[in-house]
């Protein structure tokens, strides 16, 4: 609760020095994006949390390092995290909303970010599918979201906003954005919110052919986006059939990935010093193939 009034009196009071900080025009060049891990279905002795390759790939392809964010760390060690790096992802999965550390960490880094973009340091915030579905219940305090029939199906948006013509067409008319979720946020439940209504701007919806829901969305306010679908999968995943690799496919990873990179870019924290930064960036782990286990992820980091 203290979260949600804290983000309204944000949005009340500091629309002006977002607006601001967006204005500035120098640039961060080496941005460094944290991903958060997440709780494993089935931990085992040194793996007990995860992140899939796909999405470390993904934003080093579009030109930033990454940090891996563990979970049920000590509030201050985010804290002081968050000061280090330029950005965070909230990547897709299967962990609980509200009582998983994936949870509480993401309460943590979104309630820095908002306190942050509001005193004109702009740090973005990107949640894919899981991490959209955090963002939203985040933001409204509480789960509205339903059951749809939305498990394996790759989808052509429908935009209610303006994206750039060049892939507003490709992703209007080809099925390429990745769809592999049971929870959604319908249309419905959405506007009924005014939490949620007033924060988020929807860019785009789909349908499971009973329910509509919301597919992409972007704040208003603050650098928080979130997409139901899955970016990441079209280039660096393969082993569902409905991923697609079509040539736009592949151009829509890059795409979603390039835009929140230059979010990124916008921001100047900093590690210590390179040394320091060395010591947290995901080169200190190796990836393991587990799609030949039966994953769907082709590659996985797994954490103690
Ligand atoms: C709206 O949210 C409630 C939870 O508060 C959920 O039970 C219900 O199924 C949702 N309805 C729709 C149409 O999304
Ligand atoms: C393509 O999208 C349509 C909705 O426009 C959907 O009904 C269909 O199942 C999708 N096809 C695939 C192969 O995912």
């Amino acid at each position: 609760m203290r979260v949600l009034s804290l983000a309204c009196l944000l949005i009340a009071l500091c629309g002006i020095h977002a607006a601001v900080s967006r204005s500035d025009k120098r640039r961060n060049d080496k941005p460094i994006i944290g991903i958060l891990a997440q709780e494993l279905k089935y931990p085992k002795p040194k793996r007990n949390s995860y992140i899939a390759a796909s999405y470390v790939k993904t934003l080093e392809a579009a030109g930033a390092r990454v940090v891996p964010v563990m979970i049920n760390r000590p509030e201050e060690e985010y804290h002081q995290l968050f000061h280090s790096i330029n950005g965070i992802l909230f990547p897709g999965g299967a962990a609980n909303l509200l009582t998983s550390g994936y949870a509480k960490a993401a309460h943590i880094f979104y309630k820095l970010a908002l306190k942050a973009n509001c005193q004109g340091d702009y740090f973005p915030i990107w949640g894919t599918c899981l991490g959209f579905e955090q963002l939203l219940v985040i933001t409204s305090g509480e789960k509205l979201l339903c059951r749809t029939n939305t498990r394996g199906v790759s989808l052509p948006l429908e935009f209610t906003q303006d994206f750039p013509p060049d892939m507003m067409t490709a992703l209007a008319t080809e099925n390429i954005t990745v769809n592999f979720h049971k929870w959604s946020i319908s249309m419905e439940n959405f506007t009924k919110n005014e939490k949620l209504r007033n924060f988020y701007k929807v860019l785009s919806t789909n349908t499971d052919g009973n329910i509509e829901f919301i597919s992409t969305m972007e704040a208003y306010h603050f650098p928080v986006y979130g997409t139901q679908w899955h970016p990441e999968k079209n280039a660096f995943e393969w082993s569902r059939t409905y991923y697609p690799h079509t040539p736009s496919a592949i151009k829509t990873t890059f795409y979603m990935t390039d835009f929140f990179v230059n979010e990124a870019k916008k921001n100047f924290h900093s590690f210590a010093n390179e040394e320091d930064a060395m010591k947290h960036l995901i080169y200190n782990h190796k990836p393991v193939f587990s799609a030949a286990f039966g994953s769907s992820f082709q590659q996985m980091y797994y954490f103690e």
